[in-house]
């Protein structure tokens, strides 16, 4: 029962979309299990550039089936105009793309609370992507959620959309009393006129992919954002709101978590987060901006510069241990081509006292003072090289330390945005 899982180790933007576009030959299904059009996954096909939000960066290869599992929360808006945008791009989606009965909604309503809850966090915001993830996933907790399902039995829509929006209202008025407050005929007309576009994709996910486990298909679960953004495990609160940790596939597409026999994460060769929150090798000037710059480190889905640091083994080896992580890949290193000297984080120091491991409380992360080692560059090219033995010797011992440092296997070197511009050591 072979499921490999791709998981974000960073804070997200670590390539993800490349490399499952890249691994979409070898599998059947590419499935979507968690976030929602907060990722922006990038994948360049023959010069040409496609952002995905929420369909599977494996809808690009004709006739593999895509999911959009149960734990994603689905912008139905944001899903059609992805649809339609790739129709208009000469891709067939009808028929192999297939969006769970389970998902949960994000209605306009999330992403007015989403905006609003930030403003009153002021200047302790996380700096979401305002996208309404928090606040739809708030309600699947509190039982207030509409799923996809829902919006094929209208008899009961209304009285589901009344329960959600009151404690929203009264949120609103709290904000100030001039906002408008949500009405609920206007929400219900909404999602009634979304259930249209939807119904030809609304399926029993879960059962798709237990069906396609029992007939020895393979499956590749797609995660969004990353490890350090993780509800659980991440910087805490300034992380988004689901499982991106390997955990999140099993529940997020309903499957058993004794079909997973890979795990891939996904780690840059250097560190990047976009909104608020700790970054320990943050380089605010000199080193970061030029970062920024020769990796073209802008989000995907809001434009924002992305902040940019050095490679920190420390959020490696915790994103290794925690997702169970079977290989690596590295992405981005092209980008350190330029780059006489190369420093990886190796430890943390708080205090004057070395800390050895990933703290539990990571409001401490605001303090600790990055370890350095510093690893020599390579001055040379390495973009688009695509056989491990034709990189720089000291790009081969920079490969070589991460993986001792995290404690995994580099299986796959990226150097290049495109589909070939890839190592592959198996
Ligand atoms: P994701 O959210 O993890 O899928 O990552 P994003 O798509 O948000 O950001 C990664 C960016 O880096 C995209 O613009 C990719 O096209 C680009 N990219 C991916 N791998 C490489 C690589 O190895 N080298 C370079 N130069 N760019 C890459
Ligand atoms: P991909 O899949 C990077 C960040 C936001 C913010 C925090 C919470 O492309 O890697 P949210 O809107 O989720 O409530 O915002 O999480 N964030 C991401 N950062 N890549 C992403 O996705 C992200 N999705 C959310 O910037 O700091
Ligand atoms: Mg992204």
């Amino acid at each position: 029962m072979p499921v490999t899982v791709i998981v974000g180790a960073q804070w997200g933007d670590e390539g993800k979309g490349k490399i499952v576009d890249m691994l979409t030959d070898r599998v059947d299904i590419v499935a979507r299990y968690q976030g929602g059009a907060n990722a922006g996954h990038t994948v360049v096909v023959e010069g040409a550039e496609y952002i995905l939000h929420l369909i599977p960066s494996g809808i690009l290869h004709e006739g593999k089936i895509c999911v959009i599992g149960n734990g994603v929360v689905v912008d139905p808006e944001a899903l059609v105009g992805e649809i339609d945008a790739l129709v208009a791009r000469g891709f067939d989606v009808k028929g192999r793309l297939f969006v769970s009965s389970k998902a949960h909604i994000i209605a306009p309503y999330h992403k007015v609370v989403d905006k609003a809850a930030e403003a009153i966090r002021g200047e302790g915001k996380i700096g979401t992507t305002g996208r309404g993830i928090g606040p739809a996933y708030a309600d699947k907790a509190a039982r207030l959620g509409i799923r996809i399902g829902d919006l094929f039995k209208p008899e009961s829509l209304r009285a589901k959309v009344e329960n959600a929006v009151a404690p929203k209202n009264v949120l609103l008025r709290a904000v100030s009393a001039e906002t408008e407050l949500i009405d609920v005929d206007a929400s219900v007309a909404w999602l009634t006129k979304q259930a249209e576009r939807l119904r030809e994709y609304a399926a029993d996910t879960g059962e798709l992919l237990r069906s396609a486990l029992r007939d020895d298909k393979v499956i590749l679960a797609e995660g969004a954002q990353g490890s350090m953004l993780d509800i659980d495990h991440g910087t805490y609160p300034f992380v988004t709101s689901s499982t991106a940790t390997t955990g999140g596939a099993v529940a997020g597409l309903g499957i058993p978590p004794t079909g997973i026999d890979r795990v891939i994460a996904i780690l840059k060769a250097y560190t990047t987060r976009v909104g608020e929150g700790p970054f320990p090798t943050e380089l605010i000037d000199g080193d970061g901006p030029r970062l920024r710059t020769e990796g073209g480190e802008f989000g995907a889905t809001t434009g924002r510069p992305r902040r940019c640091g050095w490679f920190d083994a420390m959020v490696g080896r915790y994103a290794v241990e925690l997702n169970g992580v079977t290989e690596i890949a590295l992405t981005k290193l092209d980008v350190l081509d330029g780059f006489a000297e190369i420093p990886v984080c190796v430890d943390y120091e708080l205090d004057g006292k070395r800390l050895g491991r990933m703290p539990e409380d990571m409001g401490l992360l605001d303090r600790v003072k990055p370890v350095y080692e510093t690893m020599p560059g390579w001055n040379a090219s390495t973009t688009e090289i695509d056989r491990y033995n034709a990189l720089p010797d000291n790009a081969r011992r920079y490969i070589a330390r991460i993986e001792e440092l995290v404690g995994a296997k580099i299986s796959i070197v990226s150097t290049g945005k495109a589909r070939d511009a890839t190592i592959l050591r198996w």
